[in-house]
């Protein structure tokens, strides 16, 4: 009994009867059900209620017993299964009266492919990448990608947030996902809105790829069409530089004057169902998204962290030498790709490549187009997070929040906001100890603040 067959079979019924195509809770239940899985492993599994598990468990066996003319149950599915193949199970399946969806008759003996019927998919791929950066070296990430991969291909996520620190990787690793994913979709786009356009101004270069068509006036009949081709083909969309959505100097990830109708868009994309992706790539965590994450499993986020031992291919490009020096200095400047690349060109002009002599400095020393980079990031934040960073840069061990409070001028309530919206430019680190959730600086932006004085 192939699994894939079955799932097939049942993305046609399920088309068939309610116009949409089978989802990840509904896949994970029948695929539970083929394993010999209770409702509660299903739920376990899906994060899930298990009240809401049995509920759709019974709407897909309400399905297939309309269907089949006798009652199948999670019980008996299996049963059912083996002992009639699963080539007479569909031909069982579709005999009989044509099925409707959504008011268009498709004839049985079309049905097996009935998403050609509805979903006039394109003959090939249309890849818009725009301005996308070519990537030349990539290293590692093989954890990062299957991950990826996995929600976006199995699980069906419907909004995924890629986020991490500038110069983390985001848009590399983007690129290359897109590279490994690309034969499972009809259209991928790529765009970055590093001018922050208006929403009105992205919904229509995004209409202009589905049609020729004018493109609509009103920004809601803009939106309902896009919503239209996430549903009608499968999409990948990936909006890079979202950060330049958000005002700066202002708490993180708060939408700019007339960009804040991108919010609604993010929501409904996770809200509405449709078989597409959109991927937004961040360094400041959307405020909104955590509480869409908790209540919607297909709305994700991916925090990036620093490459590992794959960085030593970086300082290997730059002929950097001294390889038993070369974890400190990945782990000195967090794995962080940009941040790596610039301190080994330096290395190399300076010290002819010799990472011991680098060390021999009392303090980190940080390239200048490094300390012109932390800048840019560094504008963007408010005088009471300037504050919290100064007091952390100060601070020998990590610290916890009751006593930042103490040494700080600011109020307790200033504090912690201040340290949400440095969370969500992922500048400061957590970290859970017995004695309580401690917060530190990493070296790299505890010499930059220390050098601004
Ligand atoms: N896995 C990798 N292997 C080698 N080089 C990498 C890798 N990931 C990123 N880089 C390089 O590091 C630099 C920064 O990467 P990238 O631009 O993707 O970061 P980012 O997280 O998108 O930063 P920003 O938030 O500023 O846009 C680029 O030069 C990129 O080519
Ligand atoms: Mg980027």
């Amino acid at each position: 009994m192939d699994i894939k067959e079955i799932l097939k079979l049942a993305d046609e019924l399920i088309l068939a009867k309610t116009g949409k195509h089978l989802d990840y809770l509904q896949e994970a239940i029948l695929r539970g059900t083929v394993q010999g899985q209770t409702y509660t492993q299903i739920a376990e599994e899906t994060y899930m209620s298990e009240g809401h598990v049995k509920d759709v468990g019974s709407e897909i066996w309400k399905i297939f017993s309309e269907r089949m003319g006798k009652d199948i149950t999670k019980s008996n599915f299996k049963a059912i299964l083996n002992k009639e193949n699963i080539s007479e199970f569909s031909n069982q399946i579709f005999a009989g009266d044509n099925v409707t969806i959504n008011n268009i008759n498709i004839c049985p003996e079309l049905s097996t492919n009935t998403t050609k019927q509805t979903t006039p998919t394109p003959k090939q791929l249309h890849l818009e990448l725009g301005d996308a950066p070519e990537i030349f070296n990539f290293y590692g990430r093989e954890s990062e990608t299957t991950t990826l991969q996995q929600w976006i291909t199995e699980h069906r996520c419907r909004l995924i947030a890629l986020l991490g620190i500038s110069g983390m990787g985001k848009t590399a690793l983007a690129i290359r996902l897109i590279d490994s994913i690309k034969s499972q979709f009809d259209y991928i786009i790529y765009r970055r809105l590093r001018f922050s356009p208006t929403p009105e101004a992205t919904f229509t270069n995004l209409l202009q790829i589905f049609s020729d068509k004018d493109t609509p006036q009103s920004q809601e009949t803009q939106l309902s069409q896009l919503l239209n081709y996430l549903r009608q083909y499968r999409c990948l969309i990936v909006l890079d530089d979202v950060q330049m959505l958000f005002n700066s100097q202002q708490l993180a990830g708060q939408y700019k004057s007339g960009c804040e109708d991108y919010q609604q868009f993010f929501q409904l994309i996770g809200e509405v169902s449709h078989h597409s992706c959109v991927m937004l790539i961040s360094s400041e965590k959307p405020r909104d998204l955590a509480k869409h994450e908790k209540e919607n499993h297909l709305v994700r986020s991916f925090v990036l962290q620093g490459l590992g031992v794959a960085a030593e291919e970086i300082l290997r490009d730059q002929n950097l030498c001294d390889e038993a020096n070369w974890q400190t200095l990945i782990d000195t400047y967090q794995g962080n790709p940009l941040w790596l690349k610039l301190t080994a060109i330096m290395i190399q002009e300076l010290c002819g490549g010799r990472v011991a002599e680098f060390w021999q400095y009392d303090t980190l020393i940080l390239d200048e187009s490094l300390q012109d980079h932390l800048d840019r990031q560094f504008h963007r934040i408010t005088q009471p997070e300037e504050n919290i960073m100064m007091q952390l840069a100060n601070e020998s061990h990590p610290v916890t929040l009751p006593q930042l409070c103490q040494t700080s001028q600011l109020s307790a309530a200033a504090v912690l906001q201040a340290m949400q919206s440095l969370m969500r430019r992922f500048f400061v680190e957590k970290k859970e100890g017995e004695d309580g959730t401690f917060f530190v600086l990493n070296p790299v932006l505890r010499q930059y603040v220390k050098n601004r004085g």
